[in-house]
């Protein structure tokens, strides 16, 4: 019916990232990235975490600026948008308030419908920018604030099949990075030194081992990291075992949900998506691997425009303007 295709812009501000992104819906279904830009708040680095409060005013004055540039950059003015999508949770609540406001107000303005999105459906819509993303398929979100398996059998329906019990898989990067004086975000830091690591110099045991769910624990690891600390481990190997043990870990559960739930197509994605030993790993599995393009695992408005694209084209109706910012907001809906 639309001749041409569809643009949807995506604004994520849950936490300390200031994300929009634009992707466009053409009339045969395909969708594309068209735009992606992220302002990363660095304010947060001397206080050892997000002050939610400087997180809240960062966005405020970033917002604009940011959205201005995602739209530069795919081409378009404001008035080419078709459709606006904003997370409304879960997520720091005055972080999330800013984007989820200026999106609501900015489709009011336009005359265009508006989607409050799920940060976590965002993640995992991430991947669409890779590949056809259709049900059924195995969803691993591993964030800096999540570590969730969920079983997607249809489109819009998610099934939580395991999640940490402590722990997020980003969190205990983060973590161990802090501990072995390897900088902020440890992420990126743990990989790098693991290339000049040891993995055998330090003893790393598999996490929950024999069990018969799809949980996940990083505790263990993290106790298992300190105590080496404290006996005067190289932070490189430190590194190497953690990362070599963790991505192990991630990699075997899922495989074993995959097969129980009888699901060939694996969707991997959040920032330890970026993670290469994981991408390596899971590339070299039985099961489909799809993991987000590049700038697309961590935190940004494209996979926020991606979800509100597969919503659209699922013919799922708009979110109301009263739709409200919430911190606590589970995925799973059976
Ligand atoms: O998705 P994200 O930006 O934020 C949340 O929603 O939490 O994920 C950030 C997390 C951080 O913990 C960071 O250390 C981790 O993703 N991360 C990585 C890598 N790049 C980012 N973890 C492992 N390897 C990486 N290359
Ligand atoms: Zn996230």
């Amino acid at each position: 019916m639309n001749a041409r295709p569809t643009r949807i812009l995506g604004i994520d501000t849950s936490c300390d990232d200031t994300g929009v992104g634009v992707v466009e819906l053409a009339p045969d279904g395909g969708i594309r990235v068209l735009a992606n830009r992220v302002w990363s708040q660095t304010i947060h680095a001397s206080y050892g975490g997000v002050m939610p409060e400087l997180a809240s005013r960062e966005h405020v004055e970033r917002i604009d600026a940011v959205t201005g540039d995602a739209l530069a950059e795919a081409g378009l003015t404001v008035e080419d948008v078709d459709v606006v999508a904003a997370t409304s949770g879960p997520g720091l609540v005055g972080a999330l308030l800013v984007g989820l406001m200026y999106g609501k107000g900015l489709a009011q303005a336009l005359g265009v419908p508006f989607y409050a999105a799920h940060h976590l459906e965002g993640h995992i819509f991430a991947a669409a920018s890779e590949a056809e993303l259709r049900p059924p398929y195995l969803a691993l979100v591993v964030s800096g604030g999540h570590t969730h398996l969920f079983d997607v059998p249809r489109e819009g329906e998610y099934v939580l099949v395991g999640a940490t019990r402590d722990d997020a898989a980003g969190e205990a990067f983060d973590k161990i990075a802090r501990l072995a004086g390897l900088g902020y975000p440890g992420g990126p830091a743990i990989s790098e030194a693991a290339q000049r690591g040891d993995p055998e110099a330090v003893p790393f045991k598999e996490p929950l081992k024999g069990q018969k769910g799809f949980d996940f624990s990083f505790s263990g690891l993290k106790t298992a990291a300190l105590l080496a600390h404290r006996a005067g481990a190289r932070p490189e190997d430190l590194a190497a075992g953690f990362e070599r043990a963790a991505v192990s870990f991630l990699l075997k559960t899922t495989l074993r949900a995959a097969q129980a739930h009888g699901r060939d197509t694996v969707v991997v994605s959040g920032g330890v998506a970026a993670n290469r030993a994981l991408r390596e790993a899971f590339a070299a599995s039985p099961v489909r691997a799809v993991f987000p393009g590049q700038g697309l695992n961590t935190d940004n408005g494209a996979m926020i425009a991606l979800a509100g694209a597969a919503a659209l084209r699922a013919g799922r109706p708009p979110s109301p303007l009263s739709e409200g910012a919430v911190a606590y907001a589970p995925l799973a809906n059976a």
